[in-house]
């Protein structure tokens, strides 16, 4: 995290509500997952945090990149095509994946030009592709436990692995190619034994597909990367050893193996700044209000399950308090029993790793507009500053 002196000092510059992206830690963590996992190339989740700045950085790292919608798609596109052309490697199928199984028919007609690599899940599906993307490739999403996962997946997508084989064989008797399957064990997921029946499910369904016929080259371990809000998440060293020995068990050396890291990478590489605006003492309680709340920066409280903790830079006795966002909505509250030192209007509170699933889905509901992003140690080659 960026030191206090350098979080004040931007808060000064730019003004607050203020999302502070460390482009240094958004490298390490994706050296870390490379380093831990030399197996699996990561497709950066882009929904997890779309800045373009981050799409560049880890771009240059040599990321791949999972996108979930159109716009996704023509942001990555447009993002990594205007690198110098050297920085371009073997477009599109090895960086990017259009890893949403539903399509509509309009996006699946502009990706095909592109020869797209697709999730799919069910017969429908295969129709329309058939129909509007002929010359895409497919992944068979199938559904594995998401059993402890902060954020559950498995009620909306997958196809039972039982049904898993004759979604390869009728998307095949469509004229269409199955390159390889997919899974998601849910988001912050923390119970790595997901990751282990994901894994033998999916060898399972590997096995069953080739006894048929049908050989799949690619397996797509999905997102679900824990970051480490705090003690109780057990190291990534610890997963990827669980997943590496999986790996070398259960597939033959030449199964290309994907993932779509989001959280994992961007988590920890943003920091919040808000200001307190309004300060009152409710039935004893002290209750302090922020220029941010849940339908901007905390958007993850209600849409990811997420609590982040609020900080003071002021030093002093602690007591319980409520904290609030700026709206009239009293859903809009971030925390009921934070402790924080007696703040006065103006003083500046920061909350760390609410670089996933925040921004993303800010609002500007009650017309207060999404935070300002500031980037810093951002050195994108062909364009940007450094702050
Ligand atoms: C298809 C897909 N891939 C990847 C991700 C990223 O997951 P995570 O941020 O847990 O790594 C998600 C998150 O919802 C997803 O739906």
């Amino acid at each position: 995290m960026a030191s206090s002196a350098l979080l004040k000092r931007l808060a000064r510059q730019h003004g607050t509500p203020l999302l502070i992206v460390d482009h240094d830690v958004l490298r390490r963590n994706y050296a870390e997952f490379r380093r831990r996992l030399p197996r699996v190339q990561a497709y950066y989740a882009v929904k997890a945090n779309p800045a373009p700045e981050i799409i560049r950085t880890f771009y240059e790292a040599g990321a791949s990149f999972d996108v979930a919608s159109i716009g996704e798609f023509r942001l990555v596109y447009e993002n990594i095509k205007n690198l110098p052309p050297a920085q371009r490697q073997n477009y599109i199928w090895d960086k990017i994946i259009y890893a949403n199984p539903i399509k509509d028919r309009a996006t699946l007609e502009e990706l095909d030009p592109y020869k797209p690599l697709v999730t799919y899940d069910n017969p429908e599906e295969i129709r329309k592709i058939r129909r509007h993307a002929p010359h895409a490739g497919l992944a068979l999403r199938i559904r594995v436990p998401n059993t402890g996962s902060m954020v559950e997946l498995s009620s909306k997508f997958g196809a039972a692995p039982g049904e898993a084989a004759d979604l390869i064989a009728a998307a095949f008797d469509a004229g269409l190619v199955v390159e390889g399957l997919s899974f998601h064990v849910g988001s912050q997921c923390t119970n790595y034994d997901n990751f282990v029946q994901a894994l033998n499910m999916s060898a399972q369904v590997l096995e069953e597909a080739a006894g048929r016929g049908y050989a799949l080259r690619l397996l797509d371990i999905g997102g679900g990367f824990p970051a480490p809000y705090d003690g109780n998440v057990r190291s990534f060293r610890e997963l990827a050893a669980v997943l590496n020995a999986e790996f070398r068990r259960l597939f033959p050396a030449e199964l290309e193996i994907i993932a779509e890291p989001g959280r994992f990478m961007v988590a920890t590489a943003a920091t919040l700044v808000a200001e307190v605006i309004g300060k009152a003492d409710r039935d004893g309680k002290r209750c302090y209000y922020l220029n941010d709340g849940i339908y901007h920066t905390f958007s993850g409280v209600l849409f990811d399950h997420c609590q982040y903790h609020i900080k003071a830079f002021k030093k002093g006795p602690t007591q319980l308090c409520a904290v609030f966002g700026p709206t009239c909505d009293a859903l809009d509250t971030i925390c009921q029993s934070e402790p924080l030192p007696d703040l006065n209007l103006g003083d500046l509170v920061y909350s760390e790793n609410i670089g996933a699933y925040s921004h993303a889905s800010s609002t500007w509901f009650n017309g207060f507009p999404p935070a300002q992003v500031v980037h810093i140690n951002y050195q994108a080659r062909s364009r940007g500053s450094r702050a």
